[in-house]
């Protein structure tokens, strides 16, 4: 399919996509959102796509919602079309893995766009921020739960209340990323994780993916339970025999998602 605001391309069990709105620091829009929506059920439902990389630019990965679009808009308009809320629910239905590639301004929508992801890595100039009470608002698509999980309370109301951005060095520090590249080497070592999760069992990955999400929406003795006995159903499928084999015979696994 072909989208406007963003493109994406297919190589070795890899899509990576790019938001492609320079003209605004790929601000996001509603068009925007619907395609990533679209992009991401396409990506799901191709059984070439193992793995998803989604970035930006080098300057911004997303400069947060669309200001321009959203200026004039009333309560009663963001409320009945729910501004945002099924487009986010979209990311995080995708059942492959998507890692969140961001450089530059992860600001806003942005940066609830990335933590919406399966995890973060960034370069070193990424700067991270929920602005949106320079705004007269609040964050509207995850910012004050999904950091907070990441970053713990303190951090995250100094953030929401002052607006303040933080660096990359802050950032690993505080567990909102899984690690700093130098931003030349971005796409790279993001495709390279990305590629290395495409060769395992498929079934494998899926269910580590579900396991740890289910740790931020249950209790722990829920949680527990939720992953011994997916880890159980895995000795059901014939990728653990041929995991468990290989490593046993001294050679590489053939995964075949069984
Ligand atoms: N919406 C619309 N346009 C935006 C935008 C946004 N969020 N962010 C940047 N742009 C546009 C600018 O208007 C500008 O366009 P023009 O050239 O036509 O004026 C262009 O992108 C370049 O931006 P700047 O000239 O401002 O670039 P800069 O390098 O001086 O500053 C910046 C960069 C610090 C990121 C600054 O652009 C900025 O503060 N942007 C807004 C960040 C923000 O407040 N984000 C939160 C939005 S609300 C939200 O996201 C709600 C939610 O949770 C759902």
């Amino acid at each position: 399919m072909a989208y406007q605001t963003l493109t994406v391309e297919i190589d070795d069990n890899v899509a990576l996509i790019r938001l492609n709105r320079p003209e605004a620091l790929n601000a996001l829009n509603s068009q925007l959102m619907q395609e990533l929506g679209d992009a991401l059920t396409e990506a799901d439902r191709n059984e070439k796509v193992r793995c998803i990389v989604l970035t930006g630019s080098d300057k911004a990965f997303a400069a947060g919602a669309d200001i321009k679009e959203m200026s004039s808009k009333s309560f009663v308009d963001v409320y009945t079309e729910n501004l945002f809320g099924d487009e986010v629910d979209r990311i995080t239905a995708t059942r492959k893995p998507i890692i969140a590639a961001v450089a530059g301004y992860a600001l806003g929508g942005g940066c609830e766009l990335a933590m919406a992801c399966d995890f973060i890595i960034c370069a070193d100039n990424a700067k991270f921020g929920q602005p949106e009470i320079n705004l007269g608002v609040i964050a509207g698509i995850g910012g004050t739960q999904r950091l907070t999980r990441f970053v713990g309370k303190s951090k995250s109301m100094e953030m929401h209340l002052t607006g303040r951005f933080m660096d990359s060095a802050e950032a690993e520090r505080s567990g909102l990323v899984s690690r700093v590249v130098p931003a030349a080497k971005l796409i790279p070592e993001a495709v390279a994780a990305a590629r290395k999760i495409a060769e395992k069992s498929q079934i494998a990955v899926m269910a580590a993916k579900e396991a740890v999400n289910r740790a931020y929406e249950t209790t722990l003795s829920e949680g527990l339970l939720f992953e011994r006995r997916n880890f159980q159903a895995m000795f059901a499928t014939e990728d653990q025999k041929e995991g468990m084999s290989a490593f046993l015979e001294k050679r590489e696994p053939q995964f075949r998602d069984r």
